[in-house]
């Protein structure tokens, strides 16, 4: 043998108070459930299991659509499986930028070979409806319409149903970006006409990283079913994927992670326990919470306070203070973990999370005081 065996014994995270835009804490209940036997992923009884995971998630995404499920991967592969299924080469797609997930959709776009018609909004503020109808007046042609509902990068809400009208008067279909609303703050695919939606197991949801609700509507499936050119994913060609996850007889397509999916179901049955409506008030509550405090120190939030999302609270970081350091100390002291500013707000603000399991008033005065004693020494 070359090579030796390393001296690795196993690992053991750190107790953590997870405050940034995500992952959030994830509930005991969920790592047991994570922790039960592993089956087989065509077990029968695990195929049961998979179908309560629709039935879950079209409730927490308030839609009737058949075709909803969680993709095996993070977000960013919700975020693809949309764009590859969806978009064909020399499709017109008016796409919205107000901070780094909407530029994101941008460069999806292009990689499928479509032309992406971009709107801008600044860093902070929500997508302009105005500037939506402006694009569209110039390019009724564009077949599809892409925008972030919470943009985790800035912490701004935009108005998904006034949006999606707007699409849907030039004949567009909608995908929206939810990956930080969903379980947070109403989400309503149906009632707002969205067409394909993704989102992520690590925010609202507080499951484990690693898994994507998607759903897609009739006329999204209707217009995936049309495409004159493959698509160029195998692994997330829906028309693959589906012999996996719908209809009687399921057939393999890649091994399921089993476990995560035990996790996701879990959250799901927390979320449906606790009522759609509750969790969006306990976050919205919460987040009143946290800014009188933040306030109360002085603290200035960056969005304006009708975008303002009460999962993610990103403020200016006070004149003269070190933001890093900042962080560095709230985790090192306190175990505390919030974020720091991407892109244009790099090093600018701090993003704190009330995420899921988070969004508990005891994180809120744990951070509160930790923010203080850091601030004033
Ligand atoms: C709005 C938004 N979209 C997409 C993603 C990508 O998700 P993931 O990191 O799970 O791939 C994130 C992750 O933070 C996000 O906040």
């Amino acid at each position: 043998m070359k090579i030796d065996s390393p001296r690795i014994t196993s690992f053991q995270p750190p107790a953590r108070t997870l405050m940034g835009p995500g992952p959030s804490d994830v509930s005991s209940r969920v790592l047991a459930a994570m922790a039960r036997p592993t089956i087989g992923h065509l077990d029968p009884t695990f195929v049961g299991m998979m179908d309560e995971l629709k039935s879950l998630l079209r409730y927490a995404f308030q839609t009737d659509n058949e075709l909803t499920f969680p993709v095996s991967a993070p977000g960013s592969v919700g975020m693809e499986t949309c764009f590859v299924n969806l978009v064909s080469p020399g499709d017109k797609v008016v796409v919205c930028i107000n901070g780094v997930f909407g530029q994101r959709m941008a460069e999806n776009v292009r990689r499928c070979g479509g032309v992406p018609v971009i709107v801008e909004d600044p860093w902070g503020a929500p997508v302009d409806p105005a500037k939506v109808e402006e694009a569209f007046a110039a390019n009724p042609d564009a077949a599809l319409f892409a925008f972030v509902h919470a943009e985790t990068s800035t912490g701004a809400l935009s108005d998904a149903a006034t949006l999606a009208a707007i699409a849907r008067r030039y004949g567009a279909l909608t995908i929206m970006d939810c990956v930080t609303s969903l379980g947070g703050v109403p989400v309503l695919l149906d009632e707002w006409g969205i067409d394909a939606a993704y989102s992520g197991s690590q925010k609202c949801l507080s499951c484990t990283p690693g898994l994507s609700p998607v759903s897609f509507s009739a006329a999204a499936v209707e217009r995936i079913r049309a495409r004159k050119t493959p698509c160029p994913s195998w692994f997330q060609d829906l028309g693959l994927v589906l012999g996996y996850w719908s209809g009687a007889k399921r057939t393999y397509h890649h091994t399921a992670p089993v476990n995560p999916l035990f996790g996701l179901h879990e959250s799901l049955v927390m979320l449906a326990e606790e009522g759609l409506e509750n969790a969006w008030i306990r976050h919205h509550n919460n987040h009143l919470r946290l800014r009188a405090g933040l306030e109360g120190m002085g603290l200035k939030f960056v969005v304006r306070e009708d975008a303002r999302l009460p999962q993610l609270n990103t403020v200016w970081v006070p004149e003269g203070v070190d933001e890093a350091a900042v962080r560095g100390r709230l985790l090192n002291e306190f175990g505390i973990e919030i974020g720091a500013g991407l892109g244009a707000l790099a090093g600018r603000v701090w993003r704190i999370g009330l995420m899921g399991h988070s969004s508990r008033p005891a994180n809120i005065v744990l951070f509160l005081a930790a923010l203080e004693s850091v601030l004033r020494s």
